[in-house]
């Protein structure tokens, strides 16, 4: 069975007069372990598709299964707490609450959840190693960097293990050798754990280590060939 099914998904938005289909009848799957990039130019609804897909926002129309069950059908408590246990986002602006200090922010899944932080020491010690933060977990998000608030974005979202991680350009904002190190923390959690992978990219470095691409053109989603 598939982690990840959509079929026929439509989003659309009214921008005063206008309509906007920022996603078009979008049917694709991801496997369980697969890493999925998803490319296209700006504006063409690639955030909106994975924040569909993750539960984030809801569809006008179509369907979104995460392991056979329908989100879209999900009260929202439901979908809470699935999402909790599954899903791990890493947002295009980083969203980090702005009162809360790396560390605070990296361990918000699991105060969340009501989950024993003790539990996730070595998680954590993994995480913020590899992404190079350990001198800056009691720093608040207005005194970290562009690149440090993206890494610690990226460590919230795999704290908790999450079955599948969304990234919205994980290294948008990182230059050359911090991307790598997201790049390579994000094949190590492929190949060493199987973490599922969906991740929105320009990266061309990303792209071309996916199992699968896609592009997003103008709300419609096509398959890359390699
Ligand atoms: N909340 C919103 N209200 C109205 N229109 C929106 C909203 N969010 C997105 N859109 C529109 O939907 C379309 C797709 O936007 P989206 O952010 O998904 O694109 P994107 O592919 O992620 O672009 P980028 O690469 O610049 O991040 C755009 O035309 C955008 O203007
Ligand atoms: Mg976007």
């Amino acid at each position: 069975m598939a982690i990840l099914e959509t079929r026929d998904v439509i989003k659309q938005y009214k921008q005063y007069d206008r309509v906007v289909t920022a996603v078009n009848h979008v049917s694709f799957s991801v496997e369980e372990g697969e890493f999925t990039a998803i490319i296209g130019s700006s504006g063409s609804g690639k955030s909106t598709l994975i924040q569909l897909c993750a539960g984030l926002d809801e569809p006008q129309a179509g369907h979104i299964y995460l392991r056979g069950q329908e989100i879209t059908q999900m009260s929202r408590d439901e979908l809470c707490r699935f999402r909790g246990k599954m899903i791990g986002f890493v947002f295009q602006e980083h969203r980090l609450v702005p009162y809360l200090t790396a560390l605070e922010n990296i361990l918000l899944p699991l105060s969340a959840a009501d989950r024993d932080v003790e539990k996730y020491r070595e998680r954590l010690r993994m995480l913020v190693d590899t992404l190079g933060l350990s001198d800056r977990l009691n720093h608040l998000p207005s005194e970290l960097s562009g690149g440090q608030q993206q890494r610690v974005s990226i460590a919230r979202a795999l704290i908790h293990y999450p079955s599948l991680l969304f990234a919205d350009e994980p290294t948008g904002n990182l230059d050359k050798e911090s991307a790598m190190d997201v790049l390579n923390l994000l094949l190590r959690l492929k190949n060493e754990l199987k973490q599922t992978l969906v991740v929105v990219t320009h990266d061309m470095d990303i792209a071309a280590k996916a199992d699968k691409v896609f592009r997003m053109d103008n709300g419609d989603l096509r398959p890359v060939m390699k």
